[in-house]
């Protein structure tokens, strides 16, 4: 049968519900490579409500490589970047530099058609006027390869860390807590727990994450993380849009000050899983347990309120010794290596050209 290639610009938002679910069927089968053992059709709806739900914060531009026949037009490849925007509280920090993806069906591959959609997606972003900077991840080989072939910058490798409920040792978590209680007991420290901020803490909240979020390693990737009470806001009304629950531990001290922090994401649409996003505490409250006390104390909350949760994920930079550290006593695996690369756009654009 007769086919030939095209790519298309597209809004999500606009685009057919066939193209859609096309567009769906080719991430179902990327999710499926990287988690063989898990069913693609309750992260599709995650997913297909990421594709409809823009964050308002940042800006978006997709394409999509489709395959036409006569009768059929079919997804067979997929590219999208997003920057942020001025509304963004890290939008002069961050306005040079873009996250981009690529996904081209594995049947698909070593024809030259990722490059073709990286070329699109580049000579889209050299008419930004801010954009010097691509970054991007992959889970995979043939994503590693890809990069490397185009020069991009090895940035950052990491791991995504996986705990299943059968590998913790449930009594280490119940000791982690005990010793996070005397402490507090001694130092007159609480344990706070909240799915929506409490208002009267907003703004020290908003100070306490920008400052976590900041030590996190990122080692070579270009990127400054700032919340603010409008725009930790934004993100709850963002994470309810979706049916995200977002659970937050936090630890205060006597006089007030947040000193330490887990947040945890879940959504019905993937009953069995949750994410753990951030964890950190201020530098000058380290060494007293409370990383420990906080991760324990939420994961005693995830078995005693969500029966069906079987496994934690997390994303770590492999220098982040201290987390990992935690990580590891708790249980967690290194589930999926993942490499970070970064682009100099114009030089991307010689080497596209050539
Ligand atoms: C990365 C990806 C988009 C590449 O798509 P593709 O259409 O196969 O890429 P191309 O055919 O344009 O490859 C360009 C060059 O990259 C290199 N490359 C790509 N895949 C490779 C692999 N599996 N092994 C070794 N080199 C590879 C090759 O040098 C290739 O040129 P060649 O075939 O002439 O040797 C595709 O593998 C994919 O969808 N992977 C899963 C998602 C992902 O990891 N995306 C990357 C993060 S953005």
């Amino acid at each position: 049968m007769e086919t030939s290639n095209k790519i298309i610009e597209f809004d999500p938002k606009r685009i057919s519900e066939d193209l859609l679910n096309s567009y769906l069927d080719l991430l179902d089968g990327i999710h499926k490579e990287n988690f063989p053992d898990e069913d693609p059709k309750y992260s599709r709806v995650s997913r297909k409500k990421v594709l409809l739900s823009d964050y308002p914060l940042l800006d978006y531009y997709y394409w999509l490589m489709i395959q036409q026949t006569e009768t059929e037009e079919k997804v067979i490849g997929g590219a999208l970047f997003y920057v942020a925007n001025e509304k963004n509280p890290a939008f002069e920090e961050n306005k040079r530099y873009a996250w981009f993806w690529l996904d081209i069906a594995k049947e698909h591959r070593r024809k030259t058609y990722g490059t073709q959609l990286l070329k699109k997606l580049v000579t889209k972003a050299v008419t930004l006027k801010n954009l010097t900077t691509l970054q991007t991840f992959s889970f995979m080989e043939a994503g590693w390869a890809f990069c490397e072939y185009f020069n991009g910058e090895l940035a950052l490798e990491g791991a995504q860390n996986r705990l299943k409920f059968e590998d913790v040792d449930w009594e280490l978590m119940k000791n982690w807590v005990k010793e996070g209680e005397k402490i507090a007991k001694k130092n007159n420290v609480k344990l706070l727990f909240f799915e929506e901020i409490p208002e009267e803490i907003v703004k020290s909240y908003a100070d306490f994450y920008t400052e976590i979020m900041n030590l996190v390693p990122l080692e070579g990737l270009e990127e400054r993380r700032i919340e603010t009470v409008e725009s930790l806001r934004l993100k709850e009304k963002h994470f309810k849009e979706r049916g995200i629950r977002c659970f937050t531990m936090i630890t205060q001290e006597a006089n007030g000050a947040i000193s330490g922090l887990t947040d945890m994401q879940y959504s019905h649409d993937e009953p069995y899983l949750v994410e753990q996003d951030l964890t950190g505490v201020g530098l000058n409250y380290r060494g007293r347990g409370l990383g420990k006390w906080l991760k324990a104390a939420m994961l005693l909350y995830l078995r005693e309120n969500f029966p069906e949760v079987r496994i934690v994920n997390t994303g770590n930079a492999d220098s982040n010794m201290p987390m990992l550290s935690i990580n590891e006593r708790m249980g967690f695996k290194r589930f999926l290596v993942e490499k970070c690369y970064k682009f100099n756009i114009n030089l991307l654009l010689t080497r596209l050209n050539q």
